[in-house]
């Protein structure tokens, strides 16, 4: 249905050397740029800014996926439209797994002609959000505790990106099904057969040839 799109997370940027690795993502067969935002309370870590976001847009013309991990995804979603985004995923868990709460920020974002998604944590079960998922322009599935990169992939998440498939296919529902967390040249292999279609991946793309394992996820 989808073809199979790579978006590298700059969370694992090696920011000692911008310049080069922004000119290798350029040359590289990456669609999208995956782009973390955390703010020390949702997660124990903190990132980037919207004036961030604003200037790789501008240094780079791949499409911004903005993952929030923030306690306040209807006040950043926001900002982070006002500065590039072209996708904006929340967590669930930020609104409270509240369906109401959930489609009014979908609804917020898309005005704005944004593309939108939502995602959940591992603990947390994706069945409840069925009734959603006409509304969604994707689903990210968390294969890691959000946070950190380099963790390793947890492979019992697949049976959400399993779930979602058969949704999508029964219900005939475009959402695109994107996996984040300890993606690399093993772990892709069993993201995509069971249903992914957009690949997050940090550590494995930085630490190693940039050009050449992108191209090796799409092969
Ligand atoms: C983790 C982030 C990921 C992270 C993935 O909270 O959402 O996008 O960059 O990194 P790797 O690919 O190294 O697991
Ligand atoms: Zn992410």
């Amino acid at each position: 249905q989808h073809h199979l799109i790579i978006a590298p997370s700059i969370l694992s940027l090696d920011y000692s050397d911008v310049d080069h690795q922004l000119d290798l993502l350029k040359r590289s067969r990456a669609e999208w740029l995956h782009f973390d935002v955390m703010d020390g309370h949702f997660v124990p870590n903190l990132t980037f800014g919207p004036d961030i976001l604003r200037g790789f847009k501008k240094a780079c013309p791949l499409f911004m996926d903005v993952h929030l991990m923030v306690e306040d995804p209807v006040f950043f979603a926001q900002v982070f439209m006002e500065n590039g985004a072209d996708l904006i995923t929340f967590h669930t868990e930020a609104l409270d797994n509240d369906p109401a709460r959930i489609r009014a920020l979908l609804r917020e974002i898309h005005s704005h002609g944004v593309q939108a998604g939502i995602t959940v944590k591992p603990g947390t079960p994706i069945e409840p959000f069925a009734g959603i998922l006409p509304d969604l322009d994707l689903v990210l599935i968390m294969s890691v505790e959000p946070g950190f990169g380099g963790q390793s992939f947890m492979e019992d998440q697949l049976e959400k990106v399993k779930w979602l498939h058969r949704q999508r296919m029964e219900k005939d529902l475009p959402f695109r099904i994107e996996i984040d967390g300890g993606i690399n040249d093993k772990t892709y292999k069993k993201a995509v057969a069971a249903g992914c279609d957009v690949l997050v991946a940090g550590s494995y793309v930085f630490k190693n040839d940039v050009i050449s394992s992108i191209a090796g996820m799409l092969e």
